[in-house]
């Protein structure tokens, strides 16, 4: 199907009926989210949902988000634990997502849980998903609005840039806040980190009583990588180097903390300052075309995320990055 550039959807009453009423006519529709905005679909309606991976040209079928509007709605596709009413009460809704086992007569397309025994669900805190998943009355299938493999979106301009001619609609609400995707836990077995993001571990594992099992290794800073060892992914067009003391000739430098630099994640050193901008920065660095070094980030709170970002954008790439 061949669309034009995608309606841009205010994020008031008449806006996000008029996305609810596209997502249940099984269009897709992108919207903002407290970590970055998502690409949704109706996570029922197994067309919709493979026009996901059709429009981010996912190469292969790796699981989607559910998306629901509360713990109630979550409880219909997955079997309950009590890690997982912890976790709920303490960070939903926010930017953490649950990898629980798959109930029967779950209703959610195959393509969704990309045929596995598991389903990520979450429960976003921003005000028009909110409003949005109210408002379609339904599960929402949504990773990041962006072409697979390339810079995670902010904006909603971010997302037309990347994904204008595939999509619906998208909703626009302003830059999202916290900037990393969510943190991933899996609650299949013993409570284990799938995906730093934007929750920090330590307040997980405050909850939890005890600290997460990490699958796989974390990405410490400063570690050197084999190739292959990382899925690029995240990644601008030009080359990343992370752990950076100073610029290389010919290279933009993105600081952290006080220090000369072109531009900076966060001048006072606030991590939250910087996870926020992050994605930001890199679509405009990435914009200029030029390498980027990257200063060295922390890797307590949500440096854990920033610097598993920055190392998938600097991990050897498969093939030639897209444009
Ligand atoms: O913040 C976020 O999580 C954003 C917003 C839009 O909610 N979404 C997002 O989706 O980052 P995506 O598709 O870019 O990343 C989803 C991740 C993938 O790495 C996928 O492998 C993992 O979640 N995932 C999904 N279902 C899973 C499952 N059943 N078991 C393990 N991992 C799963
Ligand atoms: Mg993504």
């Amino acid at each position: 199907m061949t669309q034009t550039s995608p309606q841009i959807l205010q994020p008031d009453p008449v806006g996000l009926a008029q996305a609810a009423a596209l997502l249940s006519d099984g269009r897709l529709v992108a919207f903002p989210t407290e970590t970055v905005y998502g690409l949704g679909a109706d996570a029922r309606k197994a067309e919709a949902v493979a026009a996901i991976y059709a429009a981010k040209g996912r190469p292969s079928f790796n699981p989607l988000i559910v998306h629901v509007s509360s713990v109630e709605a979550a409880r219909q596709y997955a079997r309950w634990t009590p890690d997982a009413d912890r976790l709920a009460q303490a960070f939903w809704p926010g930017p953490l997502t649950l990898v629980l086992p798959l109930l029967a007569d779950h209703g959610l397309s195959a393509l969704v849980t990309a045929g596995l025994s598991t389903v990520a669900l979450r429960v976003p805190a921003h005000r028009s998903a909110r409003a949005l998943l109210a408002a379609f009355g339904g599960p929402v299938a949504a990773p990041s609005a962006n072409p697979s493999g390339r810079i995670s979106p902010t904006t909603a301009r971010h997302v037309v840039q990347g994904l204008g001619g595939q999509i619906a609609a998208v909703v626009d609400d302003g830059a999202c806040t916290v900037g990393v995707e969510s943190t991933i836990i899996g609650l299949t077995g013993t409570p284990t980190l799938l995906r730093a993001g934007g929750l920090p571990t330590e307040a997980l594992a405050a909850a939890l009583g005890g600290p997460l099992a990490v699958a796989p290794p974390p990405v410490a800073a400063g570690e050197v990588l084999a190739p292959g060892q990382l899925e690029s992914h995240y990644a601008p067009r030009a080359p990343l180097r992370m752990n950076a003391a100073a610029a290389r000739q010919g290279e933009v430098f993105l600081g952290f903390g006080r220090m000369a630099c072109d531009h900076n994640l966060s001048a006072t050193g606030d991590l939250q300052e910087a996870a926020a901008r992050l994605f930001e920065l890199l679509h405009l660095l990435d914009d200029l075309g030029q390498p980027i070094a990257v200063a060295p980030i922390p890797g307590h709170g949500l440096g854990l995320a920033i610097n598993d970002r920055l190392a998938r954008a600097a991990a050897p790439r498969p093939e030639a990055p897209q444009s």
